[in-house]
Formats: structure tokens, C-alpha cells, sequence
């Protein structure tokens, strides 16, 4: 059971997410003035936004045009609805052609199609409408990306803003609230069109902000205590990342003791990560965490194991394996079967923007699967807690921070689940490579703290390469392992670029890891970004 969207102290501003790829963007930036924003489906039933009762539904952009057969369009009623309750409506690029064309105007390929940064200019600036902060006249840099344009508005609107190709910038209807925007105010190339969406929100449609953390907090943790009622126990397993700790440390707020959390040592942790997590979770954090010792029993299923899909699915396993031992030692110690499992699922976990035009696919609702560490058992029955749900990544740390999650913690790079593995390519368990590794890890993150660079990076660590070459260190030949460092750039681990780091950095870093550790004598450098390469090597 998530939050319930109505509950939090703010109005909702609804999305209907006809597949632009800025439509998360605008769901964030809505949220950073402190409104409550959530995206669905363009295409979901009348039901579902009636039943959500947004203040505001801004119609999102999309790579289609109203002219295609089949292209996505609000469900019928909706106009209506919105009137009749009172609820504003915005239409953002393909949006706004929806709403002129389903109202009985009349939209037309465009002879100068318009994409890019472009000059508007205002043509009507009422209180009431999209300028009224601005005056007749003001010209401003905008972002378009259309082909399609308006020929001719529907009765009742009128334009208020136009490109200097003469082309319908802006519309409004105001009288029946609704509103339109050719370009894309979210956009940073549109620098004032996040004071457009400001002025729109508060003044034209006057919603209440109250999408603050604290909110949040409360809220969730009303929540959590009616779901898990006064006697159930509740699973965690805690991760050493920042979604994990901090959904286990919301519950834990909720719930008390009656949250169990578990931290797996699989063998495959950084230099003195298990120390460092569990001090944080204990002396920081006060949760009850219960820390398993299980480097030998991974180990020992990843031995001569080289393929990467190999060694994810036997982590899988063995993560799961673990968790189910967890569940029924604590049934005996409680003398209760737990019943439900924290996750740190996060929004855009949630939700999947649409899938191009043509695909046949809808609207994706699945979870994304791709870098969880196995499922879970079947047999366990556990039913999902998951806090986050509703929150993007930056709003998590937010709320880390008011539950006193120490902020080095909350910024830690990114950690895959299987560890170690997936940086040691080849067998995990040949020589000392896990050791050689940490040993480099360290150093480099550590000097990379040191220059206070560990912020402007995304994810910076160390890969073992299975190779050994020439060297000569004191006088001596060696034929010793090469070592790769990667740092990476990075929104959301999507797309990634390499981080261009001064070359006195690099040649520090080279020297002081061939002077500490042994078994290495060459570091090389890895400058590929993603694609098309990935972060990780494995
Ligand atoms: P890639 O290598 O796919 O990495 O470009 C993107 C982000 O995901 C992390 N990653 C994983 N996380 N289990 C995880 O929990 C995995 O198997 C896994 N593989 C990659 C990676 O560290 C980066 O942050």
C-alpha cells in the first residue's frame, strides 16, 4: 500500500503522459515548486483522472501528430469534466494541437516546421491568462520541436504568444480554462518558462503547495503504522545504498522494532564497506540490523564461474536463499511469520514514459527488472511495502536528510547489487583479485574525495582486468595484473559520459596504487561512454 495521493497537504497537478521525452522532467520540475505532481498514461480512462481529482491536468507532448490515425488523444468527456469541476487545463506541445483539434479548430503540417530555440513574443497579457506577469511585446527564447501547427483556433480562444515566423506560440481559452503552450516551458533552453508555469499554477489556476518532505514524512509514516497494525513484522534487506536505508529508516520511524533488517556480507563489498554501512546503521541510524556473514557460501557457488549472467543469477539465488533463512529464524524468535517486505522501489521505477508510436505496446505500469537481485521466493508470501514509490531520486535524498541519514551517506555513488562480481571480470575467486580490487577502489576513491571531485561525479570505481603484463618495479621484471579505472557522468545511469579528470590527477592516482598494491603494474583508463559501452564492465 503506497501513499495516498490525496492526502499529502498539496493539489495534484495531473500529467496525461502522451510520450514526450521531457514528460518526467516537467513531473519534476512541477514538484520542485513544491506542487504535487503525478504522470499517467495519456491514454488512461476517464475514471482514472476523475479519480485522482487533480486541480490541474497538463496535457504532455508526444512524437505524434493529430493527424495519424490512432494517434493518442484524452478520453471522451474530459473537456467536459474539467469544466464542470473546475479543473485547469494545459496543453504542452502535441497537447496543445490535442485540444484545439478535439474542440473543432484545426491543425495543419506546418510549412516551416519549427525545432529548436526560438523568439516569441506575447500578444495578450491578461491576469488570468499564461502572461500575465509579462507585457505585450516581451520576447522571449523558447524550446519548440513541432511540425505541426494551429490554422485555426476553436470558438472561444484566442492567441496570446507567436513565433517570429508568425506561428501560434500560445492560446487560451479563459473562460473555460484552458490553456496552451506550442513549446516546452520545462526545458532549460526555455529559460523563463519555468516562471510561466509558476505564474500559471499559482496565480491563473491559484494551487496549494504543500509538496514538502515533511508532508511526505508524515504522511507515509501514517500509512506504514495503518498497514502494518499494531503487531505485524515487517522484512528489510538493507543494501548499504541510499533507497534502502532510507525506506528501511522511514519504517523503522513507523514502526519500531518490529522492522527487521538484514544486511548481507556476500563477499563481494568494497574495503571495509560492511564496518562502514553497519556503523552508520547503528550508531546513526539506530536500526536493528542483522548482519550475515556469507562471503563463504557465495564464494563457493561463483568459483570457476566467468559468464556475467552466471554470476548475477547465482548472487540472485543465494540473496534469496538468505532472506528466507532470515524470515525463518525471525518466526521462531518472534513466534510470528513476517508478513511484509520493505522495497525501495522508486518513481521511475514506476513508471515507463510511452513507448514510441508504432511499437503497438501501451503504457508501461512494470517495474523495471533489469538490475534487481533476483526475486523473491514464492513461498515466502510477503506482501510489499514500498515508502518511496511516489518519490524521484533527488526528493529520497530529501527525505533522508529530515530522517538524520548522515548526507555523506546519502550521497554515495551508486553500488550494483552483485558487487565485486561484475568489477572482476573473469573468476571472482581466482589469485586475490577481490582484494587487489578493493585495495585499488579505495585509493581511487579516496583520492577522488580528497580533490573534491566525488559530487560532480556520478559513479567512479575500479575493474580487475583478468590479464597480466610486463613491468619493472625495483629493478625487477614483474608480470603483474592490469587495472582499469572508470569514472562516469550521468542523469540516471541511462546515458553516461566519462569524467575528464586533469591529468596530474590521473598520474597521482597511477603512482600512488603501483606503489601500495601489490599483484598491479599498470592502470589504464576507461573513456568509453554509454552507449555504447555500459558503466559497469560486466
Ligand atoms: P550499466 O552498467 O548497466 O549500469 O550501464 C547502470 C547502473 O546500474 C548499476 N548496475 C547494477 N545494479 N545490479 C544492481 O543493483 C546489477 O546487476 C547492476 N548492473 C549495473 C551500475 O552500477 C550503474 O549504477
Amino acid at each position: 500500500m503506497a501513499m495516498d495521493p490525496k492526502a499529502v497537504k498539496s493539489d495534484l497537478v495531473l500529467i496525461l503522459d502522451f510520450g514526450s521525452q521531457y514528460t518526467h522532467l516537467i513531473t519534476r520540475r512541477i514538484r520542485s515548486l513544491s506542487v504535487f505532481s503525478l504522470c499517467i498514461s495519456g491514454t488512461s480512462p476517464l475514471s482514472a483522472i476523475t479519480e485522482l481529482n487533480p486541480r490541474v491536468v497538463i496535457l504532455s507532448g508526444g512524437p505524434h501528430s493529430v493527424h495519424t490515425p490512432d494517434s493518442p488523444s484524452f478520453p471522451a468527456g474530459f473537456t467536459e469534466w474539467a469544466q464542470s469541476n473546475g479543473v485547469v487545463v494545459l496543453g504542452i506541445c502535441y497537447g496543445l494541437q490535442l485540444i484545439v483539434q478535439r474542440l473543432g479548430g484545426e491543425v495543419q503540417v506546418g510549412e516551416k516546421q519549427e525545432y529548436g530555440k526560438m523568439e516569441i513574443h506575447v500578444e495578450r497579457a491578461s491576469v488570468q491568462g499564461l502572461f500575465g506577469s509579462k507585457r505585450v511585446g516581451d520576447r522571449q527564447a523558447v524550446w519548440m520541436s513541432h511540425g505541426d501547427e494551429v490554422a485555426r483556433l476553436p470558438d472561444g480562444f484566442e492567441v496570446v504568444a507567436r513565433s517570429q515566423q508568425g506561428a501560434v506560440a500560445a492560446i487560451e481559452n479563459r473562460d473555460k480554462r484552458l490553456y496552451g503552450l506550442q513549446y516546452h516551458p520545462e526545458v532549460t533552453h526555455s529559460p523563463e518558462g519555468m516562471e510561466t508555469l509558476r505564474y500559471f499554477l499559482f496565480e491563473v489556476c491559484g494551487v496549494a503547495a504543500g509538496w514538502k518532505m515533511e508532508n511526505v514524512m508524515d504522511e507515509e509514516i501514517k500509512v506504514i503504522k495503518s498497514t502494518a497494525g499494531i503487531e505485524d513484522h515487517v522484512i528489510c534487506a538493507l543494501s548499504g545504498g541510499v533507497d534502502s536505508t532510507v525506506a528501511a529508516t522511514l519504517v523503522h520511524k513507523a514502526i519500531g522494532d518490529r522492522l527487521h533488517c538484514i544486511f548481507v556480507d556476500n563477499g563481494l563489498l568494497r574495503y571495509k564497506e560492511r564496518e562502514r554501512v553497519m556503523e552508520t546503521f547503528e550508531k546513526d541510524l539506530h536500526l536493528p540490523v542483522t548482519c550475515v556473514d556469507a562471503a563463504d557460501r557465495f564464494l563457493s557457488k561463483l568459483k570457476g564461474v566467468v559468464d556475467p549472467e552466471m554470476k548475477r543469477k547465482i548472487i540472485g539465488k543465494e540473496f534469496i536463499s538468505i532472506f528466507d533463512d532470515f524470515a525463518q529464524e525471525l518466526e521462531h524468535k518472534v513466534g510470528k511469520k513476517p508478513v511484509y517486505l520493505v522495497q525501495g522501489t522508486l518513481y521511475p521505477d514506476v513508471i515507463e514514459s510511452c513507448p514510441p508510436p508504432g511499437s503497438g505496446r501501451t503504457h508501461s505500469h512494470t517495474i523495471k527488472s533489469h538490475h534487481n537481485v533476483g526475486g523473491l521466493p514464492k513461498d515466502m508470501k510477503l506482501k510489499l511495502i514500498e515508502p518511496l514509490k511516489l518519490l524521484f531520486k533527488d526528493e529520497v535524498r530529501q527525505l533522508g536528510k529530515i530522517l538524520d541519514v548522515p548526507e555523506p551517506f546519502l550521497k554515495r555513488h551508486p553500488f550494483p547489487g552483485p558487487g565485486l562480481a561484475v568489477r572482476v571480470l573473469g573468476d571472482v575467486t581466482e589469485g586475490n583479485a577481490l582484494d587487489i580490487l578493493r585495495q585499488v577502489d579505495e585509493i581511487f576513491i579516496q583520492s577522488i574525495k580528497d580533490a573534491g571531485l566525488y559530487d560532480s561525479i556520478w559513479q567512479a570505481f575500479a575493474v580487475f582486468l583478468p590479464v597480466r603484463s610486463v613491468g619493472v618495479q625495483g629493478d625487477q621484471r614483474t608480470h603483474s595484473h592490469v587495472v582499469a579505472l572508470r569514472a562516469v557522468t550521468s542523469q540516471d545511469g541511462m546515458t553516461a559520459d566519462w569524467y575528464y579528470f586533469e591529468h596530474k590527477f590521473l598520474d597521482d592516482v597511477a603512482r600512488k596504487i603501483c606503489n601500495s598494491v601489490r599483484g598491479v603494474n599498470r592502470i589504464v583508463q576507461d573513456i568509453t561512454s554509454k552507449p555504447p559501452s555500459t558503466i559497469e564492465w560486466e
